[in-house]
């Protein structure tokens, strides 16, 4: 019989500490999240400084925490998945600092995970995945378009050329004057809205890139010239129409990917996988292309370690070890 793997995984690399134990990259043992959520809040977004002294202070005790949950000691443990970037990178290196404590005390390999890894294996905490695949991932740091043809063989196909998606609602959502993170607020005011303010979609152009930074500008200009003639804004309204443009913009380079790339499976990862209006008009396209839709429960979207450890799995068999130089990067690319 096999011998069950169990990976650790540690994820530091936003405003997220957390510590995870996965059994076989597809069976949840224990997680624990510390959010900073509410301490950045007051800044309107977050604040890597800040953050990074609170990894500091979070991460023995989430580890402590998840070891306790999982009842289980550090000699049960297979390897240690640590995300070594791409995110904040003061932040990351305290993740990195606790991962390589651990790797060297205890005799532990240690695995490198690109954080997007961990967005798209969080999938296979739910569902097996199928081949060839397309993650479409979108979130507060990333919107990219990821075919893979095989476990941990990644191929970028395209990416945003300015802001991320949730990025652009969380600017977007500030226009409003919707506190940080303004995303899910957005989305909550969209669905009682109708579309009636007219906004551009950003680059329709043949690439499978996007570009949000355009729409955000448009949407400040429209609510300047609207108050300058002394119209008020309806909020509803104007999150509908944004929503609406944001959506189509990446729902259009998907059905390109789904059609060019002969894609089986399609997953949605990263925190706007939350978004409402995402998620209606991702399972209206697969319907109609026949193509199977996968997008994980909202625990597993945001940043978590069990997805790190999901994916630090599919890095372990496929040997990727590193030693003890492992450095941190605030930017990489998945390969
Ligand atoms: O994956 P995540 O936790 O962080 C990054 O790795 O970047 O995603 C957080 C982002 C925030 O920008 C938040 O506003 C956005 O996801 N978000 C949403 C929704 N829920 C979260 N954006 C739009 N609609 C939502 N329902
Ligand atoms: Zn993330």
């Amino acid at each position: 019989m096999k011998k069950d793997i169990y990976i650790l995984g540690i994820e530091s690399s936003c405003d997220e500490t957390s510590v995870a134990i996965v059994k076989n990259g597809t069976e949840e043992i224990a997680t624990v999240i510390s959010s900073q959520i509410d301490i950045h809040k007051e800044y309107g977004g977050v604040v890597p400084e800040i953050a990074s002294r609170h990894h500091v202070k979070n991460i023995t005790i989430v580890l402590e925490e998840c070891l306790e949950k999982a009842k289980m000691t550090m000699d049960d443990i297979d390897a240690i998945a640590i995300t070594y970037g791409p995110g904040l990178i003061g932040s990351l290196l305290i993740g990195l600092e606790a991962a390589k404590t651990l790797s060297f005390i205890y005799n532990k390999p240690l695995i490198p995970v690109h954080h997007i890894a961990g967005h798209i294996y969080a999938n296979s905490l739910v569902k097996e995945l199928k081949f060839p695949l397309l993650a479409v991932v979108v979130s507060g740091g990333h919107t990219e378009l990821i075919e893979m043809n095989d476990h941990y063989k990644f191929k970028k196909l395209g990416g945003t050329l300015d802001d991320a998606i949730g990025e652009c609602y969380d600017k977007v959502a500030r226009v409003i004057d919707l506190e940080y993170p303004g995303g899910p607020k957005l989305d909550k005011l969209a669905s009682v809205g109708k579309p009636t303010y007219k906004l551009p979609i950003p680059l329709q152009d043949d690439s499978y890139n996007f570009s949000f930074s355009g729409l955000k500008s448009a949407v400040i200009n429209l609510v300047h010239n609207e108050e300058q003639r002394g119209n008020e804004i309806i909020k509803e309204d104007l999150a509908a129409s944004f929503q609406k443009v944001a959506v189509e913009s990446i729902i259009n380079k998907v059905r390109k990917a789904i059609v060019e790339k002969n894609i089986k499976n399609v997953i949605v990862a990263g925190g706007v996988a939350a978004n409402n209006g995402l998620r209606t008009a991702m399972q209206e396209l697969t319907n109609e292309l026949g193509v199977e839709l996968s997008i994980p429960p909202m625990k597993y979207c945001t940043d978590n370690g069990t997805m790190i450890a999901a994916a630090g799995y599919y890095a372990y068999l496929d040997g990727r070890v590193a030693d003890l130089n492992l450095n941190s990067k605030s930017q990489d690319t998945l390969k």
